[in-house]
């Protein structure tokens, strides 16, 4: 019995995702592979992946330019959420799995097909985002998975193409597993799966080391309405653009480099090297315009809100009630989060150096220590009164007897 007579599959052009094109037909039965490569900014040239497809045996295969909406859908909310799985992570892979699981299935709807698949092992975490969105926006579609099946080792994946006419990867063998798109690279596998062995300089691809990265600093100023970066140093620039030019930016002084050891959704422990220069920039701004713009009691409730939703987002929940209701809170939040910020990018540090906003909270008159100062220190006494009243009764009441502690 086949297992789908139409499937779409989420297609990279790399081995696993080409293989699955020739095992889906031959081992499970199915009539007819589409495939869809999305362009993610990735700069990969799309129309080789396009063929490589069809040379696999594709019966169609489509590629989408998916740019804008990654960046204003996925990655400026991820901004305005300050974003950072495990206090570090900006999300930049996690980010891209709900926006193609959501195309692939508008494609599989198009074409009327019985079953979207995709190239993903069963260890990792985008497996999970993958099949918990595809459940939630099409829960009629069946969703193959050959690679979390086959059993087959990396060898046996490639000499099982070669069989099917597939080329084996090209010479140079990397022994590094990279997902790449516009917000970032990460890179894992090979020589990283030692934790204590430090990265070599070649897999970094969109920042430069420390050590190259010039030895004059630069200052640029970040512009934000609603919470969206919307101008670097004056200049409004279209969020992709924009995106561009962060990277170029803090790529180019070595800022934007991360080595983490993460705890993934299956439960292991995971080394992944990312490269992130322009997003962990703009939230950096982000942050610090919040500090200037939010009211205490929001600012501090919103760091909560923030951890949950890149909890979220990492687990693959993008679809989920829970991930709903918090950008709704954020939503909120955003209202006055107007405003720029200068920040030092200078050997691999990105220091804050600036901030300005219509909106801000800031009160020269309150904060100052000179004479134009409107605070009214006398009325301080009457507050700490109250304020330390609990803890001046238990402290007596310790006093008295020895035993409270
Ligand atoms: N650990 C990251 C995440 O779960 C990236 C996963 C893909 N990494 C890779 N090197 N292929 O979001």
């Amino acid at each position: 019995m086949a297992r789908a007579k139409k499937v779409v599959l989420a297609y990279s052009g790399g081995v696993d995702t080409s293989v699955c094109i020739p095992y889906l037909i031959k081992e499970w039965g199915v009539e007819e592979v589409i495939t869809f490569a999305a362009d993610l900014g990735q700069g990969d040239e799309l129309e080789p992946i396009r063929q490589k497809a069809l040379d696999s045996g594709a019966s169609q295969s489509i590629v989408a330019d998916l740019i804008e909406p990654f960046i204003t859908e996925f990655a400026f909310p991820a901004i305005r959420a300050n974003a950072l799985y495990e206090g570090r992570y900006p999300l930049s892979t996690a980010l891209a799995r709900p926006l193609i699981a959501r195309r692939l299935v508008e494609i599989a709807r198009e074409l009327g097909a019985d079953a979207v698949a995709h190239g993903c092992t069963g260890k990792g975490n985008d497996q999970v985002r993958f099949d918990v969105a595809i459940g939630a926006l099409a829960p009629e579609l069946k969703v193959l998975t050959p690679a979390r099946e086959w059993g087959f080792s990396r060898e046996e994946t490639i000499a099982y193409g070669e069989r099917c006419g597939i080329p084996s990867p090209v010479s140079k063998k990397s022994p590094y597993s990279i997902d790449l798109n516009l917000l970032g690279r990460s890179i894992e596998a090979g020589p990283l799966e030692d934790p204590n062995v430090e990265p070599p300089e070649e897999i970094y691809a969109m920042t430069v080391s420390v050590d190259a990265a010039p030895s004059l600093g630069q200052t640029v100023e970040i512009g934000f309405e609603q919470g969206n970066p919307v101008s670097i140093d004056g200049v409004r620039l279209d969020p992709v653009a924009l995106i561009r030019r962060a990277n170029e930016l803090a790529g180019s002084h070595g800022f934007g480099r991360l080595d983490m050891l993460e705890n993934r959704v299956v439960g292991i422990k995971s080394r992944e090297i990312y490269e992130t220069p322009g997003l962990l920039l703009l939230i950096k701004a982000h942050q610090e315009l919040e500090s200037l713009t939010l009211a205490a009691d929001v600012q501090r409730y919103k760091r909560q809100i923030e951890a949950s939703w890149a909890d979220l987002v990492y687990q693959g929940l993008w679809y989920g009630p829970l991930k709903q209701a918090l950008d709704g809170f954020i939503e909120r939040t955003q209202y006055t989060v107007n405003g720029s910020v200068r920040i030092k990018l200078h050997k691999g540090n990105a220091t804050v150096v600036g901030r300005s906003s219509v909106d801000s909270l800031y009160v020269p008159d309150m904060a100052t220590y000179g004479s134009e100062d409107q605070f009214d220190h006398r009325a301080a006494a009457g507050f700490i009164y109250v304020w330390g009243l609990p803890t001046r009764l238990w402290a007596a009441a310790r006093r008295r007897d020895a035993r409270l502690g």
